[in-house]
């Protein structure tokens, strides 16, 4: 797919820019907030800034390559939608906007257990290329059921979350209302109220809802209930009892999400899993946590070759996307960046986020004369 944006957002802050003045301010907030101080989700960003390429401008030039293969497919980019909560809430029809621009890219989108649009529909719309993270169900019954649901649509890729064994105490949330999924507060009204576009597609489009989750709910739950039924169903810790029969039911690539440790690399390795994913899920969850950025040298030092390793939190440009990839990631996610996009432009979000993106890491690549992404590591400072 050719690439192609609108010239007034070149930047992924211009897109939150507006993305801000576009969304009431509880869904920007939970989008756009980490958890308790923010410090981690600020760490992510400024501690991956500071590492440095070197460019060789008198080495013989060929025209750089950003296809990646990975799993048994070769992207265009090195890059992927990370997976993403309550999209719907964020901009209406968020999760099929991406999964399509994704697609038209040939780019992986991800999708979560707790966004707005079902296994079933992004599996047609990527005519079954999306990946699926799994929020580990507490029942078995429905654990085994959103799998099977997963493998019929024909993902290839399974992603399992394990860094969510609490849920995150993010103080804009609490102070919003905005539990799992939000209350309608006057104060939420009143924002609505200010955002009429957001308002009347969100009317349009009908109520966000977690379309994965739906058919396990008890039909008829007001809002209340529905947030202590998705607190129960999925309550339970990620541990290696609970990955071994997942192992065992699916077929194609598991993938763990979340890992912060060598420890935890190392289980997923003796598991049997196919890849990681580095990641503290945007800084949303351990302010007290180490950025992803210095928790990866590490773990590939130690595991690459041995597993696939991908990192995402923090990386919002395609310096950034470099920086990852030099530092020795085989791929690089992103979540807010893609959200941001669909919540500034709507369903040219995706397209224009990844094209930016696509651009931005093009240009990294020529300036310091690197033909493939598997050679950025000889570019790291
Ligand atoms: C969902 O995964 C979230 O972080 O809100």
């Amino acid at each position: 797919m050719e690439i192609k944006y609108n010239s007034a957002y070149p930047s992924i802050d211009d897109l939150k820019k507006q993305a801000r003045r576009k969304i009431p301010r509880f869904a920007f907030e939970y989008l756009d907030g980490g958890c308790n101080e923010d410090v981690n989700l600020y760490k992510n960003t400024a501690e991956l800034r500071q590492v440095e390429l070197k460019p060789y401008y008198l080495d013989n030039y060929s025209a750089p390559d950003m296809r990646t293969a990975l799993f048994g497919h070769v992207y265009d980019a090195p890059f992927g939608v990370a997976p993403v909560g309550l999209q719907g809430l964020i901009w209406p029809g968020a999760p099929e906007i991406l999964a399509r621009a994704a697609f038209d890219h040939n780019i992986p989108f991800i999708l979560s257990t707790v966004s707005t649009s079902s296994i079933e529909t992004i599996g047609e719309i990527t005519e079954g290329r999306a990946w699926f993270q799994l929020y580990h169900p507490a029942e078995p019954e429905i654990r085994d059921s959103v799998i099977k649901r997963a493998a019929a649509a024909n993902y290839p890729v399974l992603v399992l979350l394990c860094d969510v064994p609490a849920f995150g105490f993010r103080p804009r949330d609490i102070r919003n209302g905005l539990a799992m999924p939000p209350r309608m507060t006057a104060k939420n009204i009143w924002q609505i109220m200010g955002r009429p576009e957001w308002a009347l597609r969100t009317l349009f489009h009908g109520q966000p809802e977690f379309a994965t989750m739906k058919p396990y709910m008890p039909k008829g739950l007001n809002m209340k209930r529905l947030g202590l039924f998705m607190n129960k169903t999925f309550s339970g810790r990620l541990n290696a009892e609970r990955i071994k029969p997942i192992r065992d039911m699916w077929k194609g690539k598991i993938v763990l999400k979340g890992v912060a440790s060598e420890e935890d690399t190392e289980m997923a390795l003796s598991l049997g899993l196919d890849g990681i994913i580095v990641s503290n899920h945007g800084g949303r969850q351990l302010d007290a946590g180490q950025s992803t950025i210095k928790t990866l040298p590490p773990i590939v030092e130690k595991y690459k070759g041995k597993l696939t390793i991908m990192m995402d939190s923090g990386v919002r440009s395609g310096p950034d996307v470099a920086r990852v990839l030099a530092s020795g990631a085989d791929f690089a996610f992103m979540g807010r960046s893609f959200m941001y996009g669909v919540a500034a432009l709507g369903k040219d979000g995706g397209n224009h986020t990844i094209s930016i993106l696509k651009a931005q890491l093009k240009q990294v690549m020529e300036q310091v004369c690197c033909a493939k992404v598997s050679d950025l590591p000889k570019h790291i400072i």
